[in-house]
């Protein structure tokens, strides 16, 4: 087996496994480099085929057992030095595929078209006009439909046996096949939902393929064998972190092998939600599984994290903290490896797979499943990770099948290290070198955060906007909020003030994560989840981030309010919460002792990104 290990965006090494088998019959998306592979395979699984992304590089020889293959987009021209290449035999194999953006400039390339500098950059909503009714692949479109492009290069001429299906006014060749070997290529992405009928063109290619039927339900009949397979006659001692993945897979294991070769450990960091540990053990108790134990963890975790200022230093003391606990305690409880045990986790497909756009991406957060302690002892095959394979919905479905309540399942996704990245941290005030011109009450914040701006993140400044009416969220500001991280390399970041009208002076006081600074944020986050709820807003909001900020105008903090609408955290935007809601939170926070300040992040994702570090 040869592997490949990568580093990606968060600074992971991720194993890819270049020539492992491929899961019979399924569809590879190979990954060009775009960020759009995983929205591809995730889409595609939803119409019952089980996908699988791997790298272009893959040989031949693997990918014939897949029913269909699709070249992701990318944003190299074939013509660089070091694009990505698969193996030209995938076209000997008789299996239908699908080349998208680049994919589609790589096919013309390697089939005998011509790939050309395009007379335009197309970045956006472009209109396609079909040619013959679209043939088999946009025979959903009718005469002409919307779709999104972006792309430099185009193909000026087909390879033989390809016909034209579609063509826009800046890219004539905009779709082509070759329906008699299933050889289609589309120039437009038809995984993002700008473009209109892009699931009906997915899904017309997923009918092409005649892929083996995939469900949730028939997946957890094939893991459970993976699982006794994987574990032999060892254990299987696993950290639940109290969120909807370590919780699922816990549920798996005890399902698969029973409670006596199962045992879970829940350790309280002290940077969960209120009351969440109690929520997490009602939910397992219901099931009857009582083979979990909490450990309070909190002063160890408030301890290493004294004085620690920097967010990446942070989330790797987090999960440091975790295995040593997670070491004490099996240790304790005489569960070590030489013993048979391993070690489970409940990493899902997304944090094993980063593709390929971010493989160079610089170091800004690192994975708690994947510190380096942990990537040894997966290296040494102690690690099972029954989940591994699925994607957060599907993850959600199979804890409701496994028995889980709904709500339960569905809870907004909460990042590993907890409250721990809401925390923000600063020794010291920290301002922008230059002032903004802008013609709004507004000031700039003394703290930094992340944000992403093309392949590549930012740490930048926040701006707060200031109004005569605090909670009312208007069209202005959400213009400002786009407008001026693009004009300004200052500022990743646009807030409102909701909690007063007039612009304050800060008062910074160093700060570092504690219990006190812990239990304020904890409260904060509870009158936010509360509110949603009654507002009924929570399926509508996506994830909702409550941050503290070491800032105030008397000695206090600061609390940024961040709800937002995502389908898969790669974009998203902020949500203009209604102004009864955003009123309510915003009076029932600045109560809260400690607090001097509430704000409302309007930012969208990019050029923010959903957590502030
Ligand atoms: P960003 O902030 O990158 O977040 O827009 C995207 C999604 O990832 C979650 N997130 C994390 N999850 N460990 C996690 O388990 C982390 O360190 C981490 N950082 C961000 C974030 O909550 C959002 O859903």
């Amino acid at each position: 087996m040869s592997t490949q290990v990568l580093h990606t965006r968060y600074g992971l090494l991720y194993t890819v496994y270049m020539e492992v088998p491929l899961h019979p019959k399924s569809i590879v998306v190979l990954d060009y480099g775009g960020q759009y592979a995983h929205l591809i395979a995730s889409r595609i699984r939803r119409f019952g085929v089980f996908t699988e992304i791997r790298e272009p590089e893959v040989s031949a020889a693997v990918l014939k057992d897949a029913a269909g293959i699709i070249l992701s987009g990318g944003p190299q021209s074939v013509y660089d030095l070091g694009s990505p290449q698969a193996d030209p035999a995938i076209f000997q194999l008789g299996i239908p595929v699908l080349g998208i953006c680049y994919g589609l400039q790589w096919m013309a390339h390697v089939l005998g078209g011509e790939v050309k500098q395009g007379k335009v950059k197309e970045y956006g909503h472009t209109l396609i006009r079909t040619v013959e009714g679209g043939g088999r692949l946009l025979s959903d479109c009718g005469e002409s439909c919307t779709v999104w492009m972006s792309h430099g290069d185009e193909a000026v001429s087909l390879p033989e046996g390809f016909k034209l299906i579609a063509t826009s006014d800046a890219c004539k060749n905009a779709a082509f096949a070759d329906e008699d070997r299933n050889f289609y290529a589309i120039q437009f992405h038809p995984e993002v939902t700008h473009t209109e009928h892009g699931v009906d063109i997915l899904r017309r290619f997923t009918e092409l393929c005649h892929a083996a039927p995939w469900s949730i339900k028939s997946y957890a009949d094939e893991v459970a064998k993976q699982i006794q397979q994987e574990v032999g006659d060892k254990k299987v001692f696993m950290l639940v972190s109290g969120g909807v993945d370590s919780s699922v897979a816990f549920t798996l294991l005890n399902k698969v092998l029973g409670p006596d070769r199962v045992q879970g450990l829940l350790v309280d960091t002290g940077l969960m939600r209120k009351d969440e540990v109690q929520l997490v053990k009602d939910a397992f108790d219901a099931l009857g599984i009582t083979n979990l134990r909490t450990e309070d963890a909190s002063e160890e975790f408030f301890a290493n994290l004294k004085e620690v200022y920097d967010p990446e230093e942070k989330r790797r003391i987090i999960g440091e903290t975790f295995l040593s606990v997670q070491k004490r305690v099996s240790e304790k409880m005489g569960l070590s490896m030489e013993d048979g045990w391993m070690l489970g986790q409940g990493t899902i497909y997304p944090d094993t797979i980063e593709t390929g756009a971010t493989k160079h991406a610089d170091k800004i957060k690192t994975h708690h499943n994947r510190v380096e302690a942990v990537q040894k002892m997966i290296d040494e095959g102690l690690v099972i990770e029954p989940l591994k394979d699925l994607y957060k919905d599907e993850v959600r479905r199979l804890g409701e099948e496994l028995g889980l309540p709904h709500d339960f399942v569905w809870r907004h996704p909460f990042p590993g290290p907890g409250l721990g990245v809401r925390i923000l941290c600063g020794a010291e005030p920290s301002l922008p070198g230059d002032e903004y011109p802008l013609d709004f009450p507004h000031a700039a914040l003394p703290v930094q955060s992340v944000g992403v701006q093309g392949d590549g993140r930012s740490y930048r400044h926040a701006l707060a906007l200031f109004s005569d009416e605090p909670t009312v969220i208007t069209e202005e500001m959400r213009t400002l909020a786009t407008s001026i991280p693009n004009a300004t390399p200052l500022y990743n970041r646009v807030l409102l003030c909701t909690s007063q009208a007039d612009l304050p002076s800060f008062s910074f006081t160093p700060g570092y994560i504690t219990q006190e600074r812990a239990d304020l944020l904890r409260e904060a986050d509870a009158i936010v989840d509360e509110e949603m709820k009654s507002a009924g807003l929570y399926k509508e909001i996506w994830q909702f981030p409550v941050v503290l900020l070491p800032f105030g105008t008397n000695g206090g903090e600061s609390v940024v309010l961040r709800p937002i609408a995502s389908t898969d955290a790669m974009s998203a935007s902020a949500v203009a919460l209604p102004s009864p809601v955003l009123k309510k939170m915003t009076e029932r926070i600045i109560q809260l002792d400690g607090i001097d300040l509430v704000f409302v992040d309007l930012t969208n994702k990019p050029p923010g990104t959903i957590e502030w570090e």
